[in-house]
């Protein structure tokens, strides 16, 4: 099966995880950077990580571009992204203290929306209630969330009047009128739940928000303006998504999903740049599968094999610090998400996770419970979690391979998994990934090291 999408590598580009997040987007975004001018984030908010490795160094980003690391970049927080002022600026303050520049090459939409404390202590609650077996009859239906109040946000954007934009934090007496009325509101929310007993302050809140607002006011543009303004000025943008296309709020493993479209069909809503902007959609795909947090998971190796790949790939939460669950790699899963988010290459990451097994499995379809079985995905948790996988097995190899210099002299067994992967998913593999850091790259085939001087 072919996705009839090709590359315009001269436009611009989109990086997008095609699986359940973490599949090492910032360290692809920051690999491409260097060919681009723009490096914008679309969705989200801090439930993102995203970790680039420069030498001994590691950066954690969660609601700034990784793009932000080579300083002479402008980085873009899009009109989709929710983002929590107070996050924000000690993100701001700990690359500052690195020695990283953020000033005006940091560009913050003043229609993104904000998270408040009272999102993030809805969001608490609300895992909290849904995971209590005393709650309620059917058990635990926690989503497993970072907790870092993406769900309440989003929520108040869509319900509107409840809703704080960043513009609205540079204005202080009309933020304190609209926290007067939303904290009567959401006080009587979170006393439902039984959380909050003391009414929530509009006044201290008011202040402490106009005053991050002060903070962050030399970066707060119209950023839709701005992009076209640089895309007229012949500049490349390059799309940094956050979470997963199956973490995406409509197309993902619903309602085991974060709160934003998270696949590139969020980029236009999040950015105000149309799709037909966008020529290269770099898909990025781990060499197995992991998910952190509750859902369905076919693949899932709830056994020594799955131990081993999260030692190997170090596979523990850069946001919240959980152990991620791990196995076998859905290319029906993959193959599904190439298709929705119109990805026109895929960059292979942590192949180098993958030495040292002895046979190695692909997913390659599903068995329904009624006994047939199908190769296109199931994007309903309820659904999903009868399937059971239908695998081909392929061998594995035993050499260690970070130090590859081309992909013809990987292990024969890798190239032909690689292979197999394009073959099924009908894109090619431009990029395969061997190790954290930026040298640890093969681009096209060969290794990295131009694309990576920063
Ligand atoms: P993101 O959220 O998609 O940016 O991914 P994360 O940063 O949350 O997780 C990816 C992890 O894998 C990070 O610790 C990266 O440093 C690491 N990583 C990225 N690519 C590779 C690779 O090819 N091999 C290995 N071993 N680690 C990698
Ligand atoms: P990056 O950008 C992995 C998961 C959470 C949870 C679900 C909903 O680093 O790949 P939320 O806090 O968004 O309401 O949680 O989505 N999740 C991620 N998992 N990587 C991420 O981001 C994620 N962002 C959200 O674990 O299951
Ligand atoms: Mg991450």
């Amino acid at each position: 099966m072919t996705t009839g999408h090709s590359a315009n590598r001269t436009a611009h580009t989109a990086v997008v995880g095609l699986q359940w997040g973490d599949e090492g987007k910032g360290k692809i975004v920051d690999l491409l950077t260097s060919e681009h001018d723009v490096i914008v984030r679309y969705n989200g908010g801090a439930n993102a990580g995203h970790t680039v490795q420069v030498g001994d160094e590691r950066y954690a980003l969660h609601l700034i571009p990784s793009g932000i690391l080579y300083g002479d970049k402008t980085c873009v927080i899009g009109n989709g992204v929710v983002v929590d002022p107070e996050k924000l600026l000690q993100e701001i303050d700990a690359l500052r203290t690195r020695g990283i520049r953020v000033g005006d090459n940091l560009r913050i939409s003043d229609r993104a929306h904000v998270v408040m404390p009272y999102h993030k202590e809805q969001d608490a609650a609300l895992e909290e209630y849904l995971g209590s077996k005393t709650a309620h009859a059917q058990g635990n239906l926690a989503i497993g969330t970072t907790r870092r109040g993406i769900g309440p946000a989003y929520a108040d954007k869509i319900r509107r009047s409840t809703a704080i934009r960043v513009g609205d934090l540079l204005d202080a007496d009309y933020l304190r009128s609209r926290l007067h009325v939303i904290c009567t509101l959401r006080t009587a929310e979170l006393e439902a739940l039984g959380v909050r007993t003391a009414p929530l302050d509009p006044d201290a809140l008011a202040t402490r928000y106009a005053e991050f607002g002060e903070r962050l006011r030399p970066h707060v543009d119209d950023s839709v303006y701005a992009l076209h303004d640089a895309m007229r000025a012949g500049k490349r943008i390059l799309f940094e998504g956050a979470n997963a296309s199956l973490l995406d709020i409509d197309h993902g493993t619903f309602p085991y999903v974060t709160s934003s479209n998270c696949s590139t069909l969020g980029i236009p809503s999040g950015t105000g740049v149309p799709g037909s902007a966008i020529g290269r959609v770099l898909g990025i795909m781990k060499a197995y599968s992991t998910r952190v947090g509750a859902g369905p998971f076919p693949t899932e190796l709830a056994n020594e094999l799955g131990n081993q790949i999260r030692e190997r790939g170090r596979e523990y939460g850069t946001t919240t610090g959980r152990p991620r669950r791990c196995g076998w790699l859905d290319l029906v899963a993959v193959r599904y998400s190439v298709m929705v988010c119109g990805a026109t290459g895929i960059a292979c990451t942590l192949l180098d996770v993958l030495s040292g097994f002895e046979e190695i499995k692909l997913c390659v379809g599903y068995r329904l419970p009624n006994g047939t079985t199908t190769d296109r995905f199931i994007p309903d948790a309820h659904r999903l979690e009868g399937v059971t996988p239908i695998y081909e097995t392929m061998p594995g190899w035993s050499a260690e391979i970070r130090d590859a210099s081309d992909r013809s002299t990987l292990p024969q067994a890798a190239q032909r998994y690689l292979a197999r992967i394009e073959e099924i998913t009908g894109v090619p593999v431009e990029v395969v990934s061997l190790g954290p850091e930026r040298t640890q790259t093969l681009v096209d085939g060969r290794r990295a090291v131009a694309l990576a001087t920063a």
